[in-house]
């Protein structure tokens, strides 16, 4: 599809587990249109943050991906899978095209480095700026944009003596130096509080429409998805169970999962003793389930779900669903 600037195909991503190899991504397929945001949702050790890593291959040691593409469309008329680029080719590609906002900004910040170097660093090993000079005015530029306040004295600050959402705002501004087309923000607010968090979600949504960017926006908020997104793909046990539009998930979630995702999205007025969870735990990755990952979790499940992997169904335009009961 031409307005598609990233295809993630029939992806599986496995390790070794007691001498034998595991999927902990299975089969999944994402599509990330031109400027759009596309939310990748699901509960803790679903397999989002290892998804993301394939795209720009830094996957741990242990995981390698054993099928499929990683299909980009990012340069006129080419289509290069990412799966299997030279790491000196996917660096070099990733590096200016590709940027990418972590959960924990101190452990991605240097302490020892100044925020200004970090940040204008790669605008120089890029080659995008002709000197120090230029890479310092844009660098303060793109900091003010940001929402740093003072940012000619900030370019001289070092992480810790910035707060918890100035230094995500650095994060962000480093990411996007070198405009890419694509951030992927993986749980870029988990540690910030309510009111800050809103505000970096503000800021991510900012960048992509002033840069025409694309971002993948990895959470297990539905919330941050009902904020920002365009799309959302929600993931259970390494496989994509539903994906659709923000607004159709919303308005007619069919996954007895993804209903489970919302009923727990604390509301204003509601009684929290009324608060739902999903009941029980994922299983453990390497768990031989016959039929749907989450039956053992659901309130819906039938005969089938216990014997029968459900197939991915379009259910309405757009509207795909892994689940034999929806
Ligand atoms: N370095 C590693 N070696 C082996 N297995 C790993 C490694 N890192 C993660 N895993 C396993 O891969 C699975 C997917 O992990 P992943 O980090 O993608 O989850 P996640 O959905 O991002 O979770 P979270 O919301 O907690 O960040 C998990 O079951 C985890 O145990
Ligand atoms: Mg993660």
């Amino acid at each position: 599809m031409s307005n598609t600037l990233l295809e993630i195909k029939n992806l599986t991503v496995s390790v070794e587990k007691a001498g034998r190899l595991t999927a902990i991504v299975k089969g999944v397929d994402i599509k990330v249109p031109q400027g759009k945001i596309v939310g990748l949702v699901g509960e803790s050790g679903c397999g989002k943050s290892m998804t993301a890593k394939t795209i720009n291959g830094i996957l741990p040691t242990a995981a390698k991906i054993t099928d499929g593409a990683v299909l980009w469309h990012g340069n006129p008329n080419t289509e290069t899978d990412l799966a299997r680029l030279s790491e000196q080719k996917l660096r070099k590609l990733c590096g200016s095209q590709i940027g990418m906002v972590f959960q924990e900004p101190m452990t991605s910040l240097n302490p020892m480095m100044r925020i200004g170097s970090q940040v204008s660093e790669a605008l120089l090993i890029h080659k995008l700026v002709q000197n120090k000079k230029e890479a310092r005015a844009k660098t303060i530029r793109l900091l003010d944009e940001v929402g740093i306040p003072e940012p000619e004295l900030r370019y001289r600050s070092f992480p810790h003596e910035l707060s918890g959402g100035m230094r995500q705002r650095v994060m962000i501004a480093m990411a996007v130096i070198c405009e890419p087309k694509l951030l992927i923000a993986d749980e870029p607010t988990t540690a910030l509080d309510v009111t800050i968090e809103a505000q970096i979600l503000k800021l991510i949504k900012k960048m992509c429409d002033a840069y025409s960017m694309s971002a993948i926006v990895i959470t297990h908020n539905m919330g941050v998805v009902a904020q920002i997104c365009d799309y959302v793909y929600v993931m259970y046990m390494g496989r994509i169970m539903e994906r659709t539009t923000v607004k159709r998930l919303f308005e007619r979630p069919l996954h007895p999962y993804t209903r489970g995702l919302l009923a727990s999205i604390p509301r204003i007025g509601k009684n929290p003793e009324y608060l739902q969870t999903i009941p029980g735990n994922i299983p453990e990755i390497g768990k031989e389930i016959v039929g749907c990952e989450f039956c053992l979790r659901c309130s819906d499940d039938e005969r089938a779900c216990f014997f029968e992997k459900p197939m991915e169904r379009e259910i309405e335009e757009g509207h795909f669903v892994r689940c034999h009961t929806a």
